[in-house]
């Protein structure tokens, strides 16, 4: 009895050791520093082997063998990350280093209230930052140049990961130096306005004796509506094109329930993400209203430029001193340049022209823009108002009249917001059911075969 037991032990022990000899040696390596508590030299041998020498899988097998809590959520985490297409950003053995850290390390900087960390502290491919208000860690992707979305006058913007294990998501990071707490103000009284962009979290530091303010927000893929606007591959339906329209009047409308004008609303400042649906032709599209750097409650902004770029300043804008709701005229206006170029899918023609700029006072400057502005759209504007007075105006039409009256160069006839956005909900609405109407007669027809195109 005694020898079969012996035996059976000695084959055991042979085949135990055989399959330890034909492990993966790197595994076993990473197996001491765990059993050695060596959690330095484990993070370094991790960004030296995982993705190379050792698959994230074979990581997450140890972590369970060794039931190390820290190296499964590590694992865990990086996975997720991995699967949002940042692997020009970060290499996976990187990914899994910066994953451990935040799972072992991270937890002392915080208590010391360290909550940036730079490279140089954390020895990591990328810098750190923790926010003590919604306790949110993310990882900064800087360093390379597929991270930056862009440079603005004084912000950087790039991306970050916000860790999370389940759910981690790439920010945009809006990095600038100081000097931007009107901004940050302003973003914050409009959380949760529709059409506006949102800020998840803000965050401050001090690098090189230099204060600097972030806020991360989401990422807007498709980068700004200029750069959309000129790319063919996005061409919009009218019924696209109307719900763009109607969520940028949305925002605008949500910044003056709260008194806020805008005051730089040129193709630069709206961003636009686009994303397929799953097993439909159909697209997503949102549009937000961004950059509140030059933004203020009306109050505030008495006698000061309308707009930071004078090619969307309205006629009055260039010889009054404005005041009060005067600017949220200014706003609409400009808005309605924009929704003009989305509209006809050309830049308004007093927008393309030097003419008015070449003039030799404010005063003159405004008057060419005036008749500019009128030449362009004053026989459309009284054809559609003609028309409306006898029968209803298709969808396209309410939309092109929505339009033409944002950009009334007289103020007083200017359309107001609400207005605005009332007209194009309607026309909007009848634009569904033209199409679910389509629906039904065409009903084997691709749906961009039927779309109704300007
Ligand atoms: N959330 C975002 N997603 C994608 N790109 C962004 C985002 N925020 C800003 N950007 C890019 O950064 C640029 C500068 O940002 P902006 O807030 O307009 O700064 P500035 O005040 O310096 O003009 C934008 O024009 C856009 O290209
Ligand atoms: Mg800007």
């Amino acid at each position: 009895m005694f020898r079969v037991f012996a035996n059976g032990l000695i084959i055991f022990s042979v085949l135990f050791c055989a399959g330890r000899l034909s492990a993966n040696p790197v595994k076993e390596k990473l197996r001491a520093y765990i059993q050695t508590h060596d959690d330095a030299t484990l993070s370094m041998a991790l960004r030296d082997s995982v993705g190379y020498t050792i698959t994230l899988e074979e990581v997450k097998k140890l972590a369970d063998e060794e039931k190390c809590q820290p190296l499964k959520r590590a694992v865990k985490a990086a996975s997720a990350i991995n699967g949002l297409e940042i692997s020009q950003d970060l290499s996976l053995a990187e990914l899994v280093q910066i994953t451990y850290f935040i799972e072992v390390r991270l937890k002392a900087f915080i208590q010391e209230k360290k909550y940036y960390l730079p490279i140089k502290d954390s020895v990591l491919s990328r810098a750190l930052e923790y926010d003590p208000i919604t306790e949110s860690v993310f990882i900064h992707l800087d360093i390379k140049n597929s991270a930056c979305l862009g440079n603005g006058a004084k912000k950087r913007v790039t991306k970050s990961i916000l860790y999370d294990l389940d759910h981690p998501e790439i920010l945009a990071r809006l990095d600038q130096t100081a000097h931007c707490r009107r901004e940050m103000e302003m973003s914050k009284k409009l959380k949760g306005v529709n059409g506006v962009l949102q800020v998840k979290a803000y965050t401050e530091r001090q690098e090189d004796g230099v204060n600097f303010r972030t806020m991360f927000c989401k990422l807007y893929r498709q980068g700004t509506i200029f750069q959309v606007l000129k790319n063919p591959e996005y061409k919009f339906t009218l019924k696209e094109k109307m719900h763009i329209a109607l969520s940028i009047i949305k925002g605008l409308e949500g910044m003056q329930k709260r008194n806020i004008v805008h005051k730089d609303l040129h193709q630069h400042n709206y961003l636009v993400n686009i994303s397929k649906r799953k097993n439909s032709s159909k697209r997503d599209i949102e549009v937000v209203i961004a950059d509140l750097g030059l933004a203020e409650y009306i109050w505030k902004s008495r006698h000061k430029r309308p707009q930071g770029d004078t090619n969307f300043t309205p006629p009055e804008g260039i010889v009054k001193k404005l005041s009060g709701k005067a600017f949220y005229s200014t706003d609409l206006y400009a808005v309605g340049c924009l929704l003009y170029q989305i509209c006809y899918e050309k830049m308004p023609y007093w927008q393309e022209v030097n003419y008015p700029k070449m003039a030799n006072s404010p005063k003159e400057r405004a008057k060419r823009l005036y008749q500019l502005i009128e030449k362009s759209t004053a026989s459309r504007r009284f054809e559609l108002n003609a028309k409306s007075r006898s029968a209803k105006l298709t969808p396209k039409e309410e939309f092109e009249a929505t339009i033409l009256q944002m950009v009334n160069p007289n103020p007083k006839k200017r359309l107001k917001v609400k207005q605005a956005r009332k007209q194009l909900e309607e026309a909007l609405k009848r634009v569904s059911k033209r199409r679910a109407h389509f629906q039904v007669s065409f009903l084997d027809f691709p749906y961009e075969s039927f779309q109704l195109c300007t």
